[in-house]
């Protein structure tokens, strides 16, 4: 994936820009603890699927309230460690939502499927058991709910429809560590749950990384082996699988960000609620936390019919944005040829022309949430 952070430049003359992420913050707020959390995987010198996965393991299971999880190498593997236990093969229709991140299809594009996209929910974001009951076709073997921007989809409703078609539910939890829906943790309610430790994320690594959560003991026992070369044990192997391992240095380092996520999350919450309640522009409209969700704001999206001059008028203001996405999943030249799409995505579609994702991380100082709203509220249209 392009890289969505990283220092920002400033032309000489610039106001200071102000960026959207600022990841060095993150290091810096647990520097000594996650020095020694590296040192000692160093000093002990085991580094694959060790004790420091195994108690992360423990760790985030029970933070999530999953019976099983699995450090994963990222979340793009999780998925595809995911289909390939749910026996996905080539000629199978795996449905996605028709706006998320570009991995999300490609992992189905990995295990030979065919991704095919259901249109969102304009006002979530995530798709619903009605976009998705019109983009279910002869060939759909798994469908993969998106709990976008760390809201999750509304579940219950797609849990009901996946039930009476006999279709498993497969959650693409990669932006929403801590997430709930009517109290449920992400992660717990489909038959699995894939996670991502990309850097920007939530629970973010220095580094790739990700995670399958489960209820199940065969699906996990299987996933289990198929992120290890599809060994059981030592050299025994029982089926193909992948390397699509956690490795000790980075499970060491997330069972520190892991401790302090809870808090983390809170952090987001509260800019969040600034920006919801300070906001006050017509031309503007703010993202929602739909009744029964418990939202990790991973991203704060908003929408405006002028949205390129209105990025172009915070930038003049020094204030960074990006655009989480800029096209809809149909309209990625990779999947013109490689998706399908049923019903024309038009929500999705038009989202991808109007959103655009505000700063918003736990370290996010004070002084730049109010530069945000002030230059927001400015806007003329
Ligand atoms: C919704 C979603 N799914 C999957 C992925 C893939 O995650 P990873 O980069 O860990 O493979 C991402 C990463 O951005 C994501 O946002």
């Amino acid at each position: 994936m392009t890289p969505d952070h990283g220092p920002a430049k400033t032309a000489p003359g610039a106001p200071a820009k102000l960026p959207f992420h600022d990841l060095r913050a993150s290091f810096l707020a647990q520097r000594d603890a996650i020095r020694g959390a590296v040192e000692r995987v160093l000093d002990g010198g085991w580094y694959i699927l060790g004790r420091e996965v195994a108690a992360f393991e423990e760790e985030f299971a029970r933070f999530c309230g999953a019976k099983h999880a699995l450090g994963i190498g990222n979340a793009t593997e999780a998925l595809q460690v995911a289909l390939l236990a749910l026996d996905v093969k080539p000629g199978d229709d795996v449905v996605v939502p028709a706006l998320t991140a570009a991995p999300t299809g490609m992992a189905v594009c990995a295990v030979g499927a065919r991704p095919v996209f259901a249109d969102i929910d304009p006002a979530t974001f995530t798709v619903t058991a009605a976009t998705v009951e019109r983009a279910l076709t002869p060939r759909t073997k798994v469908v993969i709910p998106v709990h976008l921007y760390g809201q999750c989809a509304e579940m219950e409703p797609l849990l009901a429809l996946a039930r009476s078609r006999g279709l498993p539910l497969l959650e693409d939890c990669a932006q929403c560590q801590g997430a709930k829906d009517e109290g449920r943790p992400a992660g717990t309610m489909g038959v699995a749950g894939a996670w991502s430790f990309y850097p920007t994320k939530n629970l973010g690594a220095f580094g790739d990384g990700g995670a399958l959560t489960c209820q199940d003991d065969a699906l996990a026992a299987r996933m289990k082996r198929l992120r290890n070369y599809g060994a059981i044990e030592g050299y025994d192997f029982v089926e193909p699988g992948l390397n699509a391992r956690l490795d000790e240095l980075h499970a060491a380092i997330l069972r520190v960000k892991l401790a302090t996520l809870a808090a983390n999350n809170d952090q987001r919450r509260a800019t969040a609620a600034r920006y919801r309640a300070e906001i006050r522009n017509p031309a503007v409209t703010l993202p929602i936390e739909r009744p029964g969700a418990f939202h990790v704001w991973h991203q704060f999206v908003v929408r405006c019919a002028a949205r390129d001059r209105l990025r172009a008028h915070l930038a003049e203001r020094g204030l960074e944005t990006l655009i989480h996405y800029p096209r809809a999943m149909h309209q990625m030249q990779a999947f013109v040829r490689h998706g399908h799409a049923p019903v024309e995505p038009r929500e999705a579609a038009r989202a991808a022309a109007e959103i655009l994702s505000l700063p918003i991380y736990p370290e996010l100082p004070t002084a730049q949430v109010d530069a945000v709203i002030a230059a927001v509220n400015a806007f003329r249209g």
